[in-house]
């Protein structure tokens, strides 16, 4: 499939050109399709019955976890489908068997759902660091690596930031946790949708994504685990190889992560979505991002009176741009490019107040955030809009 053709699966971008992807994606018909194909002809429960839907339907959830596991290069681990990234992180912190005295780190750069959930475990007597990131919103492997001790159980760590677009050198910090003994988990929120990832690749042990910023159904995330390392933390039908009323014994894999009837639709749609990015090729997806992402940031950085956040190369940044204009709040600007051009980009603190305080950025900021479907004319429009703004401050 070419990526020029892909817009025509995207019947919203008649009316809009849009560009707030990091916050969610827009869906193609085949997703669509493949949502009401599930509720129109073989809707059933999944895991449980015997009957000629429920075993059309349990193969179709399992084969979307395999689907989905493979995307990643993770079909080794567990692969839990979960409603977000949020409850993917979250589950982990509720789940880990803590001690009092043991060690997280993270860093400045996270969304609060890759932060507040570390920050709490400082009730339970859990020690938690946060790294803060250089001038330039990049986070260097030394800084965690001088943030560690002893205790250290856990890394905590974005893959890239949804503020900043900075992408972070997973693959060395992912060396310098286990010559620590530490597990590292990446939140993968903002990348799973736009390079190729491998869990292998970055040697992660934890890696937790949304499905809604890449092409699939709200409500649906994954929880990937090299290795069980938490207890589940929902209880409930679907988990249990055995009950009585003195306990239970979980089902092996991901099922014990799952309990309570899942989202059958979205983890189908979810699989199609995977479909799609496959046909068109991650790598291609990385390459069309950078082209537009580098011309974004150039433009913009060629307008007096406007800054543009995070780093300064390509190669270090997804397609988010992040930036201000003197003198016009955000949200200012965001309704300005959407009644004057139809652009639609987020602004405001993106989940990441901590950052915007250090930032001294207290509106917050103007974030384009760019998809396989967006053109090098939607870039333009963008920059168009802004430098007449600017123009007329
Ligand atoms: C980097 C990052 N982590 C976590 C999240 C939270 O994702 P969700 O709202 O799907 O749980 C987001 C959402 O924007 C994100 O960008």
């Amino acid at each position: 499939m070419k990526l020029e053709l892909a817009r025509e699966d995207f019947p919203l971008f008649a009316d809009v050109t849009y560009m707030d992807s990091a916050s969610i994606s827009l869906t193609p018909v085949q997703v669509v399709e493949a949502v009401t194909d599930y509720d129109l002809h073989y809707r059933a429960n999944v895991g449980r019955g015997v009957h000629r839907l429920a075993q059309i339907a349990s193969l179709k959830y399992n084969e979307a976890h395999r689907k989905v596991a493979g995307f990643i290069d993770g079909g080794q681990g567990i692969t839990a489908f979960v409603q977000n990234t949020t409850a993917a992180v979250n589950m982990v912190a509720a789940g880990f068997p803590w001690k009092r005295g043991d060690h997280v780190v993270t860093t400045l750069l996270e969304h609060h759902s890759n932060l507040l959930p570390w920050i709490r475990l400082r009730e339970q007597g859990v020690l938690v660091t946060v790294v803060p990131p250089g001038p330039d919103g990049t986070i260097s492997p030394a800084s965690i690596e001088a943030a560690m001790t002893p205790a250290t159980r856990l890394v905590a760590v974005t893959h890239a930031s949804n503020a900043l677009g900075t992408i972070v050198p997973i693959e060395q910090i992912a060396a310098i946790c286990h010559a620590h003994g530490a597990l590292l988990l990446v939140d993968g929120a903002q990348t799973v949708p736009h390079l190729p990832v491998s869990v292998q690749a970055l040697d992660c042990d934890i890696l937790c994504f949304s499905g809604h910023k890449m092409l699939g159904p709200t409500g649906t995330g994954v929880l990937w685990m090299k290795d069980i390392y938490i207890r589940p933390s929902v209880l409930g039908g679907g988990m249990v190889e055995t009950a009585t009323t003195n306990g239970f014994t979980p089902v092996q894999g991901y099922r014990q992560f799952e309990a309570g009837t899942p989202n059958i639709s979205g983890a189908i749609g979810l699989s199609t979505a995977v479909s799609y990015l496959e046909e068109i090729g991650m790598a291609a997806v990385r390459v069309h991002e950078q082209t537009l992402t580098r011309r974004l940031v150039d433009g913009l950085r060629g307008l007096g009176g406007v800054t543009v956040y995070g780093p300064e190369r390509a190669e270090d940044r997804i397609g988010v741009v992040s930036f201000t204009v003197d003198g016009v709040h955000p949200h200012d600007v965001a309704h300005i490019l959407d009644e004057a051009s139809g652009v639609l980009v987020r602004s405001g603190h993106h989940c990441c107040m901590p950052l915007m305080q250090a930032l001294d950025a207290p509106d917050g900021t103007v974030r384009a955030s760019l998809y396989l479907y967006n053109s090098i004319e939607d870039v333009d429009l963008l920059i168009a809009t802004v430098e007449e703004l600017e123009r007329r401050q």
